[in-house]
């Protein structure tokens, strides 16, 4: 059994959706002794940027076009990313909230994997997963809350977490989890942190 690790905070040992995510890992780790943890954490990974070379490898990856050098180091590395993705039997995320959204790495990982036949087929018509994860678990932060000062037309986690979903399911995962924890930067902050670990580890018992 091998559990995929997405850490997009860089924040390291101040990140609440790292602590939260290790609290579940810790939890699960004992409950599945089998388990391999593979942790891909966007910051340290060095990902290539999605240039113009990571635009023509992966349209002439599609079309089986000779790539020129450059194209053809993005595309190992690609590759690379890519297989962490399909020898992984469960995924886990971590995504702190970055202006509504997530952050900027989480999605340049995302433009990179996200590859016609490596992650998912599409036929000129319709899309397909390839993955055939059974589960994953998406662990959302925010220093804030829904309830205050947000403003009538704040879309709380719904942005950031609609599309995170939809893109695991999009990909192969049949059922997406969630855990998610507010107030990591004001005064609740200890209580909700708390919560969430605790949360966390109940939520280990049957992944
Ligand atoms: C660039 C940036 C943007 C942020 N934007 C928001 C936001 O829109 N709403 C919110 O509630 N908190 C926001 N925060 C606070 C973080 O969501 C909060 O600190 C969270 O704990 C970060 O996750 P981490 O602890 O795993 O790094 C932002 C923080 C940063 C660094």
């Amino acid at each position: 059994m091998r559990l995929l690790n997405i850490v997009s905070s860089p924040r390291g040992a101040k990140s609440v959706s790292i602590s939260v995510a290790n609290a579940f890992l810790d939890a699960y780790g004992k409950a599945t002794p089998s388990i391999e943890i593979d942790t891909l954490n966007v910051w340290d990974e060095n990902l290539p940027d999605f240039d113009s070379h990571a635009i023509g490898a992966k349209y002439k990856g599609v079309s089986k076009e000779p790539m020129d050098s450059a194209e053809l180091s993005t595309w190992i590395r690609i590759q690379s990313l890519v297989k962490r993705f399909q020898q992984a039997d469960r995924i886990v995320v971590g995504v702190p909230m970055w202006n509504f959204g997530y952050p900027y790495k989480l999605k340049q990982l995302i433009d990179l994997v996200s590859q016609r036949n490596m992650l998912f087929t599409f036929d000129g018509e319709r899309y397909g997963p390839i993955l055939k994860v059974p589960r994953a678990l998406v662990i959302y932060v925010r220093g804030q809350s829904h309830d205050r000062g947000a403003g009538i037309s704040s879309p709380g986690f719904k942005h950031q977490a609609d599309y995170i979903d939809f893109w695991l399911k999009f990909i192969g995962v049949d059922e997406v989890r969630s855990l998610m924890v507010e107030h990591t930067w004001d005064g609740k902050g200890p209580e909700t942190i708390e919560q969430g670990k605790a949360r966390a580890i109940a939520m280990a018992a049957d992944f």
